[in-house]
């Protein structure tokens, strides 16, 4: 995925604060919410990033990136943390908190953030936890340098920040979440919709396409006793970690996939079920759903089926009638709309 010109502008923040700070010798890097923008510009650095369509273009030119901090040794520190905080505050907040335990004593943080995308938020949550901070305003973004983070950050805030963005039990709705994932400690009004639509009878191989925390494969898992496999494809690390969580063990057999599903699929499924995203990079994208649809619609066998839901004014009904050649929609309630679509048998 390409960045967009505000991912541009974020990077040039952080390397402005990066250039302002970086000291003589080659220090270790860490960059968590890593991205080729910054990875371009910068020495060797460990990446972290659990969206897969920031990771591919970081691997495609030789970057090694981590789903997770998990796949670092526990007493590795690094003498520069580059955070590129995610836009919901608890995700962004466990994440200065996971910096600041990765730098070495005598390290430095730096984190940015868009004025108009939450940086006074951001600023005020590292003085809350280091305490005074350096600001450089650029670009129209702030950019922060929390030096020797390690040392002066407040611990106890620290390891609440931490809970707080770890996977949650959501004992209402019966799963795991986590701040950042999409619909954490909700259910999507379109995803019940869909939930509510989906006939009992569905069988053979099953794709989820944006499956997040699986709610959707969870439901067709107790609903659909003639499904013989399904398969979960989702890009964002975290929200699989909770769908292997949700989805425990079951009797139809299943598999998660760390996957950009724009690139398409690598098998045929009798059936396939999705509520597609429609933002990308903070903003409402058709383009993305609509290339989650023509991936769908080559992915379905000759005879299989597409059940997707989707916010009402979302212009997919064409695009389904040009690929498959029919389109029904099933249910509409609270501004979203199931479709269904059948593939003709060869
Ligand atoms: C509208 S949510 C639906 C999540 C889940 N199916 C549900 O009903 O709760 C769309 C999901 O698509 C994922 N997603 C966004 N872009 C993606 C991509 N390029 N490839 C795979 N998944 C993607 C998001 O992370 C999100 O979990």
């Amino acid at each position: 995925m390409s960045g967009t010109v505000s991912d541009h502008i974020l990077a040039a923040a952080l390397l402005d604060a990066w250039q302002a700070t970086v000291p003589s010798a080659s220090p270790s890097v860490l960059a968590l919410g890593a991205r080729i923008e910054l990875l371009e510009r910068l020495p060797a650095v460990t990446a972290v990033q659990p969206f897969k369509p920031f990771v591919d273009p970081m691997t495609a030119t030789g970057h090694d990136v981590l789903a997770d901090l998990a796949g670092l040794a526990p007493d590795q520190h690094f003498q520069r943390v580059m955070v590129w905080p995610s836009p919901v505050r608890a995700a962004a907040r466990a994440e200065l908190a996971a910096a600041a335990q990765r730098c070495t004593d005598g390290g430095m943080l730096i984190c940015a953030q868009h004025n108009e995308r939450g940086a006074r938020s951001l600023q005020s949550d590292v003085e809350a936890l280091f305490g005074r901070v350096e600001v450089l305003s650029k670009h129209r973004c702030r950019a922060l340098v929390v030096s020797q983070p390690h040392a002066r950050c407040n611990a106890a805030l620290a390891q609440e920040w931490l809970l707080a963005g770890a996977p949650q039990w959501c004992a209402p709705l019966s799963l795991w979440t986590q701040a950042g994932v999409f619909a954490a400690r909700r259910i999507d009004a379109g995803s019940a919709l869909l939930m509510q639509a989906l006939p009992t009878d569905l069988s053979g191989s099953l794709a989820d396409l944006g499956a997040g925390a699986g709610v959707l494969s969870a439901h067709v898992a107790k609903h659909c006793p003639a499904l013989s496999r399904m398969d979960l494809y989702e890009a964002d690390a975290r929200a699989l970690g909770l769908a292997k969580r949700n989805l425990g063990a079951l009797a139809v057999p299943y598999e998660v996939h760390w996957h950009d599903v724009t690139r398409g699929l690598p098998r045929h499924y009798d059936v396939v079920i999705s509520n597609p995203p429609f933002h990308a990079g903070g903003a409402q994208s058709h383009e993305l759903g609509q290339q989650f649809l023509r991936t769908a619609i080559s992915a379905i066998a000759p005879g299989g089926e597409l059940w997707l839901v989707a916010n009402r004014h979302l212009p997919y009904e064409s695009l389904l009638m040009q690929g498959l050649g029919n389109v029904l929609t099933v249910l509409q309630a609270d501004g979203y709309k199931v479709l269904h679509a059948r593939k003709a048998h060869v």
